[in-house]
């Protein structure tokens, strides 16, 4: 089947609601309906209600950087995908390496987030990637597939058309130091591979797989030119200008 080509931000932990809504503002007039990317916004919990509500009537789409896997309860200071979605929220990122390196969430935890999300109706943007002792030493594969495989157990071909997957290798991540983009097109290319093998090829063709790491306006084009990448996980060139110019890059 046919993918989506799509450009996702995600702010980490940065703006306030203030600052969301100002930048949000700027953003909403300057990226073209016509955009031919799905484009998406992970914000910080705080900016999810207000951010959704600038972005209403435009085609930027909201994402929640995190989630927690319980309904509701005794979970102080946690966040429910009940919650995200009565507030509009269309994505959650789960299982960035953020969380999983400084937070120590594991793929058991991250994979019952995946289904908790997909069964309220939230689209999921899963991230994985290997660390750089862990593509020093060759395992780059053995570590994707890992975190693939665990963090989808159980998700159903039908589920996968409300999975994106993102490839982030961790030594790229706000370092300035991007995959070239064979490197990431190797990865991805295995990694659709995989779903073809736990799925099939029908799901494989038709699901969405981004590069991240240190994605900027001057490396946009060689990245998006390789067939397996279909877009980009950005951080820090999204919580400027440069993601204005990133979604029009394209268009
Ligand atoms: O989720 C986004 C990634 O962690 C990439 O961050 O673009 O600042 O390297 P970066």
């Amino acid at each position: 089947g046919e993918r989506n080509f799509i450009l996702a931000g995600n702010w980490k932990m940065n703006k306030t609601n203030t600052e969301a809504s100002a930048f949000v503002n700027k953003l909403v007039g300057q990226i073209g309906n016509e955009n031919k990317f799905e484009i998406i916004l992970g914000v910080p919990y705080t900016a999810l209600d207000r951010v959704a509500d600038i972005t209403r009537s435009s085609k930027i789409k909201v994402a929640a950087e995190n989630m927690y896997f319980e309904d509701s309860g005794a979970f102080t200071g946690e966040i429910s995908a009940k919650m995200l979605k009565d507030i509009n929220t269309e994505y959650v990122i789960l299982g960035h390496s953020e969380r999983r390196n400084i937070f120590k969430e594991t793929d058991e935890e991250i994979n019952k987030k995946v289904k908790k999300a997909l069964s309220n109706e939230l689209k999921v943007i899963l991230c994985v990637g290997e660390l750089l002792e862990e593509r020093e030493d060759g395992l780059t594969l053995n570590v994707v597939e890992r975190q693939i495989k665990k963090g989808l157990k159980g998700v159903t071909k039908e589920d996968m058309s409300n999975v994106v997957i993102a490839y982030e290798p961790v030594w790229a991540i706000g370092t300035g130091k991007v995959a070239t983009p064979k490197q990431a097109q190797d990865t991805h290319e295995s990694i659709r591979r995989l779903i073809s093998e736990i799925y099939d090829q029908d799901v494989a063709n038709s699901t969405s797989i981004l590069y991240g790491g240190s994605v900027k306006p001057e490396n946009i084009f060689g990245l998006f030119s390789k067939p397996d990448i279909d877009g980009g996980l950005v951080g820090g060139a999204s919580l400027k200008e440069d993601f204005i110019e990133l979604a029009n890059i394209m268009r």
